[in-house]
């Protein structure tokens, strides 16, 4: 049986949320991309997630929590860092992770001795987290390796066959996934950059955030990888200016080209795709994965993407283009 999507009224929350308790996964809507929930203190449910996505086991998975719960549930120690940016940030895209409690386990964390962290905004994940009265890990809605989902419409195209239930709850409104930051050693380490940007937690913390080097990390992380959130198509980065040249080069060698842009003043000839997100970083992340997923599903040989700009508030549409592209 295909998943049910199903609006979130009071009757299908308690249904999400019945599904929860029985140890099954439920996809829901948060602010950055929908997520594939299941009881985080239940390893049975937690594999579920695992087989669904087709994701290796031993990458750990985030776990959300609704606002207001005792952390000491769930992280063996909350540091004054977590707790100013907790203070600043949560409920939001912001993920940290800390050292994990017992109540968690390896199955969560694959194995490692600290857990993700999270508090979404989403008033419909709010309110699941609510009446579970628990912790859900929940990583991206996504077969592995495939653009996160930001509408109810992408986790079926995903998931649709190999799970139970989603609840829809509207377009994500940030639309790429949280920014990670490790707590659990001496300094701040940003693993995954994403809307809350590193100027913003580094003035918070009044100290600097050093990016993840990948060399003396020990951590995995499946946003780490090189390839991730990757369409299938080819896909290429171009500066703006040179979108347009490249474009209609392609047509002339008659290849089926999409081209997504946001600040480049770009058309396409009829028939082949073009998707122009709002020129903000906002609203490139918020238009992103579904022009890619867009791009992917209208069969051509290449999909070319405008570079994102340099600067710190397009860090995390960067992140996400290079993995896209890699
Ligand atoms: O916005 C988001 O973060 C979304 C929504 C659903 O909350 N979730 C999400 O989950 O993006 P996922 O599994 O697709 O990505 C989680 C990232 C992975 O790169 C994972 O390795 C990392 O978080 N992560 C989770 N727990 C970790 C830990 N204990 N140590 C290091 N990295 C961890
Ligand atoms: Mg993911």
């Amino acid at each position: 049986m295909p998943a049910l999507v199903l609006e979130p009224t009071p009757e299908v929350l308690a249904r999400a949320v019945a599904a929860w308790r029985a140890g099954e996964p439920v996809a829901f809507p948060t602010e950055t991309v929908y997520g594939l929930g299941a009881d985080a203190t239940k390893p049975d449910a937690v594999r579920k997630i695992f087989i669904a996505k087709g994701r290796p086991a031993d990458h750990p998975l985030i776990v959300h929590v609704a606002p207001g719960d005792d952390l000491a549930r769930w992280a063996a120690a909350l540091p004054d860092t977590a707790r100013r940016l907790i203070d600043a940030f949560w409920p939001g895209p912001l993920t940290l992770i800390l050292p994990r409690s017992a109540a968690i386990p390896d199955a969560v964390t694959g194995g490692q001795p600290t857990v993700g962290l999270r508090c979404p905004a989403h008033p419909v994940a709010q309110s699941l987290l609510r009446m579970f009265g628990g912790a859900i890990a929940a990583p991206s809605a996504n077969r592995f390796g495939r653009i996160s989902p930001t509408q109810a419409a992408h986790v079926f195209e995903e998931l649709g066959e190999r799970i139970p239930l989603i609840v829809d709850g509207g377009a994500a409104t940030i639309g790429i996934e949280s920014t990670i930051v490790d707590l659990s050693g001496e300094r701040p380490v940003l693993l995954r950059p994403g809307q809350i940007t590193v100027e913003s937690l580094s003035r918070v913390l009044q100290q600097p955030i050093q990016p993840v080097t990948g060399r003396d990390s020990t951590v995995r992380a499946a946003g780490m990888l090189d390839k991730h959130y990757a369409p299938q198509t080819p896909l290429r980065a171009l500066p703006g200016a040179a979108l347009q040249a490249a474009v209609e080069q392609a047509v002339r060698n008659r290849q089926h080209v999409a081209a997504i842009a946001w600040s480049a003043p770009i058309v396409t000839p009829p028939g082949l795709p073009l998707f122009k997100l709002p020129p903000s970083p906002d609203g490139v992340a918020r238009g992103l994965y579904d022009a890619l997923r867009q791009a992917d599903r209208a069969s051509v040989a290449v999909i070319f993407i405008e570079q994102p700009a340099d600067g710190p508030d397009w860090a995390g549409i960067r992140d996400r283009v290079r993995k896209a592209v890699a």
